[in-house]
C-alpha cells in the first residue's frame, strides 16, 4: 500500500489538461466491442478502471490495440462476444461491473464477474433486480460480488422506474435493452449522466428522450464511429477546488466536459462564491467541452440545493475540502448514495475531517461541515481503498501548514494516473512512497 506525504504549498499557476473522462472510456469499449466495423477512440482514460472494462472485452475475444490514449475496436457485433476462459476481474470498478452485467445478462454463454475489496462490497441488487424482471438468472454473494450470470436467457423488455437516481443502473438496463424483445423504458427519479444514451445515438442506435424517460428498441444494430473522449470533470473537479482554497492562484483546465448532466459542482461552487469562470465553450462527438479557470476565492459555507446533488455525485469529497475551507457552515443531505461509492464517502471524508480539526457532524444522508482551519493531522488520513478520499485529502495541503499524509493511495491510478506529477507542475507538493 502506497501512502502520500504531502507538504504545504500555497501558490498554483499553470494550465493543465486533465485526462479523459471515466464514464465515457468505459462506454467507448463497451459499445465500441458490440458495434459493427471498427472504432476509433482519442483521449482514452489510462486508469485501471477503463483499463479493466478494455480487458474484459479482450477476454471474450474482441480484438482491442491501445496505444497511449488511442485505442482501436475491431467490433464484433451485439453477438459476436465469447465466453471468457476465467473470471472477469473488473478490480475497483462498480462502472464496469454494474454495466456489463446488462451486456452479460443477454449472452448467450455463462460468465462471473468479481472485483476487489472495494468493489466486493458494493450493492448490485440494484442491477440484479431489473435484469432478473426481464428474464436474467444472476447469482451473488447476498446481493454483493461475486456475480455469476448463467447464459442463453431470452430477455424481454420491460418499463423500469428506477428506485434510485443511478447512471450505472439506467446505462445497465438499457445494454441490456439492446438485447430484448420489445421497448425497454427506464425513468429516473432524477436526471443522472447521460453519456450512455448520447453514444448510442452517436452509435445511430436509436433512443427516445421524453422528460425523464428513456426508451429504445431491442433487435437492432450499432454502427462503429470514432469518440473522442473529453477531460473528466471528476478529476478537474479536484483543481476547481485547489485554486478555489489556495491563498494565490490562477489555474486553467483546458477541454473539461460540461455534459449538463455532470456540472452540478460548477454551480456548488459557485453558489459558494468561487471565482470559476468557464469559456471557450465547444461540441465535440455530442458532448460539450470548455476550459475553466479558477482563482483564490473567499468560500462561503451554503445548504447545498438538493437537485444538484446527482450531478455532483463524485464530487462531493472534493467539495468537503472547499466545505472545510468556507466560512460558516455547508449542509449536504440528499446523499445517502454517497455511503455505497467506492467507500463510505460521508464517514471516510468526516473521519479525515476530522484528523485534521474541522468540526462536521454525519447526517444519515448527507454532512454538516464547519468552515475553519486545518489543523495538525492528529493521525494519517485513511483512502479506504477509495481514489478520491486520496485526491481530495491531498488538495486540503494548500490550506494546511503542516504536512498530510494519506495511506493506500494506489487507487488513484483507477481514475487519475498523473494527479501526482500534474499537481506538482502547478505548484503542490506532493511526494508518493
Ligand atoms: C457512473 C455513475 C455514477 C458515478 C460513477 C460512474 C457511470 O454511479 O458515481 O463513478 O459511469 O455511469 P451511480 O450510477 O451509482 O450513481
Amino acid at each position: 500500500m502506497s501512502k502520500f506525504i504531502i507538504q504545504p504549498a500555497n501558490t498554483l499557476s499553470g494550465s493543465i489538461k486533465v485526462p479523459g473522462d471515466k464514464s465515457i472510456s468505459h462506454r467507448c469499449i463497451m459499445l465500441g466491442s458490440l458495434a459493427n466495423g471498427t472504432t476509433e477512440v482519442s483521449g482514452f482514460l489510462q486508469g485501471e478502471d477503463a483499463l479493466a472494462t478494455l480487458k474484459a472485452f479482450q477476454a471474450m475475444g474482441v480484438d482491442i490495440q491501445r496505444k497511449g490514449d488511442k485505442v482501436t475496436i475491431y467490433g464484433v457485433g451485439l453477438h459476436g462476444l465469447k465466453k471468457p476462459n476465467t473470471p472477469l476481474n473488473l478490480g475497483n470498478s462498480g462502472t464496469s461491473m454494474r454495466l456489463m452485467s446488462g451486456i452479460l445478462a443477454a449472452q448467450d454463454f455463462d460468465s462471473e464477474l468479481l472485483g476487489d475489496v472495494s468493489l466486493s462490497k458494493r450493492p448490485m441488487n440494484r442491477v440484479i433486480d431489473p435484469l432478473t424482471t426481464m428474464g436474467a438468472v444472476i447469482e451473488s454473494n447476498d446481493g454483493k460480488p461475486p456475480l455469476k450470470i448463467k447464459g442463453g436467457q431470452s430477455l424481454k423488455a420491460i418499463h423500469y422506474n428506477l428506485p434510485v437516481a443511478s447512471a450505472q443502473v439506467k446505462s445497465c438496463v438499457l445494454l441490456a435493452g439492446l438485447y430484448a424483445q420489445g421497448n425497454t423504458c427506464i425513468t429516473e427519479p432524477e436526471t443522472t449522466r447521460d453519456h450512455t444514451e448520447r453514444m448510442l445515438k452517436g452509435l445511430d442506435y436509436q433512443v427516445n428522450i421524453t422528460n425523464n424517460t428513456i426508451c429504445l428498441t431491442g433487435g437492432n444494430e450499432l454502427t462503429a464511429t470514432q469518440f473522442q473522449v473529453p477531460s473528466d470533470i471528476s478529476s478537474a473537479a479536484f483543481f476547481m477546488v485547489a485554486g478555489c482554497i489556495a491563498p494565490q492562484s490562477n489555474i486553467t483546465l483546458k477541454g473539461v466536459n460540461i455534459n449538463p448532466t455532470r456540472t452540478g459542482v460548477i454551480d456548488i461552487l459557485k453558489l459558494m462564491g468561487a471565482k470559476l469562470t468557464v469559456s471557450n465553450k465547444r461540441e465535440i462527438g455530442g458532448e460539450l467541452l470548455a476550459d475553466i479557470c479558477v482563482q483564490s476565492s473567499e468560500l462561503k459555507g451554503i445548504n447545498i440545493p438538493s437537485e444538484l446533488t446527482p450531478l455532483a455525485i463524485d464530487e462531493f469529497p472534493a467539495i468537503f475540502i472547499a466545505a472545510a475551507c468556507a466560512q460558516g457552515e455547508t449542509v449536504l443531505t440528499n446523499a445517502k448514495e454517497l455511503r455505497v461509492k467506492e467507500s463510505d464517502r460521508i464517514q471516510v471524508m468526516a473521519d479525515g475531517l476530522n484528523i485534521l480539526g474541522i468540526k462536521n457532524q454525519v447526517l444519515e444522508d448527507g454532512i454538516k461541515i464547519q468552515g475553519g482551519i486545518f489543523q495538525k493531522p492528529t493521525n494519517t488520513i485513511q483512502s479506504h481503498h477509495d481514489h478520491r478520499i486520496s485526491m481530495s485529502f491531498a488538495i486540503a495541503s494548500l490550506r494546511c501548514k503542516y504536512a498530510i499524509e494519506i495511506d493506500g493511495v494506489d487507487n488513484v491510478a483507477t481514475s487519475f494516473p498523473n494527479f501526482v506529477s500534474l499537481s506538482n507542475s502547478i505548484g503542490m507538493n506532493i511526494k508518493e512512497f
